[in-house]
């Protein structure tokens, strides 16, 4: 292939990409962005395999061969609540393909003298630190969401110092890196600096703001492949790292919003986030519970419902019994409607997701704002496997959750929460829902609560 067919190959995958993204933005074109996305990957694939500047294409058939087998056959096991946690390491391995493509790029750049050189330098250390940060960040994400680390956020003392005492030394480590023409030793000091950095921006930021540490990790890779695109002076790979880095920073930007949060200080490693979980998993008071056959008939006798999934409703996979609920409660003229909070589940759009699986009808799904001032007008809401996402003590100052916009489902007359028993959300926090006196618990899977219901109603 010549280079100038390369060149094409790359634009046309170029704007693959960005009719993904286009499509990805709205649900009912979501399949054709993800098919853009593939067939720009196949194209990029394709054409820098068969670059002129290519070499050991042998090696990279098997690297190929091996790499995808073993993502075709985790692909097949993993499941939709895993999502996030797979993204986390995914975007470590990105993290580390910049930190072995910077050192490669250290050890083997040719002859370069004067600015270019300098350039060069400035490419590499920053690579190396990027992909750093992503690297041990996307670790620490990923352990926190599969449970094996505390999702608290972990609180040193001075930790903020810490931080920008790691990114000022790093700032003086470049330029010492550059004045001395690429000293391996500054390099080096810095990539253990930038590991323990990744590490502890991630650490120190608390179960609740995850959502967003996702979102900028996919960010932070982005960048993490642009700087590789650069020290590669590869084209497409600079587009596309910078189209994931500002899709992701655009992405996290939004969560923050919705989360009334700060951007900055989610960055900055949960900066301002200095509140302690009080309330753990202490009970607050006494729970009523009930039965399926008793919210069957609440639900017969109601003229509006509000239905607000959330992590469980995915773990019991829940959504096909709801969906048939829904429409029989529709059938016999009863307004329902669905309440989706925006970081509800483990993934963004994570209910959207499994609502249209189960064929709900998007015109009865709702973002939070668009239903929240309608809770009080509202017979029953059933809360199916959300805790966090619901929780009043986000109105209350000093809890981990403070100031995070919640669906205010105590607002209605009947609150029905489907769970397994009283244990806390994501964040930690003990639920004051739980205890009101509107509150009623339905103990047990949502999938086979949801299914009783049907069965009584
Ligand atoms: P959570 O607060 O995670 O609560 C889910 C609840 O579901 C739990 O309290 C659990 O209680 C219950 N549950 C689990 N399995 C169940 C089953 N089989 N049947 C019935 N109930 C079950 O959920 P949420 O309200 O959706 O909030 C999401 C949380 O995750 C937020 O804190 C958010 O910040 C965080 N987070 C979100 C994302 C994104 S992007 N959406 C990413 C990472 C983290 P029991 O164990 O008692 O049953």
């Amino acid at each position: 292939m010549s280079e100038g067919l390369v060149s094409a190959a790359y634009i046309v995958a170029a704007l693959l990409f960005i009719l993904s993204l286009a499509g990805l933005a709205k649900q009912e074109t979501a399949q054709k962005g993800c098919y853009a996305g593939m067939a720009g990957m196949s194209i990029a694939l394709i054409a820098t395999i068969l670059s002129p500047s290519t070499g050991g294409i042998i090696f990279i058939i098997i690297a190929m061969i091996v790499g995808g087998g073993i993502g075709w056959k985790l692909a097949q096991k993993v499941e939709m609540t895993e999502m996030p946690e797979l993204v986390a390491i995914l975007h470590s391995f990105v993290g580390l393909a910049a930190v072995l493509v910077g050192y490669n790029s250290y050890l083997d750049h040719g002859v370069l003298i004067g600015a270019m050189k300098n350039i060069h330098l400035v490419e590499v250390f920053l690579g190396v630190f990027i992909g750093s940060v992503t690297f041990t960040g996307s670790i620490v994400a990923f352990a926190k969401l599969r449970g094996l680390i505390s999702s608290t956020a972990l609180m040193l003392p001075h930790r903020h110092k810490m931080n920008l005492a790691a990114l000022v030394v790093s700032a003086w480590l470049m330029v010492s890196f550059v004045e001395q023409g690429g000293s391996i030793g500054l390099l080096i000091v810095m990539t253990i600096i930038a590991f323990a950095f990744g590490y502890h921006l991630v650490a120190s930021i608390g179960g609740a703001d995850m959502p967003v540490v996702v979102s900028m990790l996919n960010s932070y890779s982005g960048w993490a492949a642009a700087a590789a695109g650069f020290m590669l002076s590869n084209d497409l790979l600079i587009v596309t790292g910078a189209l994931v880095g500002s899709s992701g920073a655009i992405l996290s930007y939004i969560m923050c919003t919705a989360m009334n949060r700060s951007f900055i200080s989610v960055i900055a490693g949960g900066f301002g986030n200095d509140v302690v979980a009080s309330s753990g998993d202490e009970e607050q008071g006494e729970h009523t519970t009930t039965t399926a056959d008793e919210v069957a008939d609440m639900l017969l006798t109601a003229n509006r419902v509000i239905i607000t999934p959330g992590y469980g409703m995915a773990v019991a996979q829940a959504q096909y019994p709801v969906h048939e609920i829904t429409q029989k409660l529709r059938d016999k003229g009863i307004e329902v409607r669905f309440g989706i909070h925006p970081v509800a589940g483990r993934l963004p759009g994570h209910m959207n997701v499994l609502l249209a699986e189960a064929k709900v009808p998007y015109d009865i799904v709702m973002e939070m704002d668009e239903i929240n001032e309608d809770f009080s007008d509202t017979d029953v809401v059933l809360v199916i496997g959300a805790n966090d996402t619901v929780n009043p003590a986000a109105k209350e100052p000093g809890s981990p959750i403070t100031g995070m916009p919640v669906l205010e489902v105590w607002d209605a007359k009947n609150v029905i929460v489907f769970k397994r028993g009283m244990a806390t959300g994501y964040a930690g926090v003990q639920n004051p829902l739980f205890f009101k006196d509107n509150t009623k618990m339905l103990f047990g899977d949502a999938k086979e609560s949801v299914e009783q219901i049907l069965k009584a109603m």
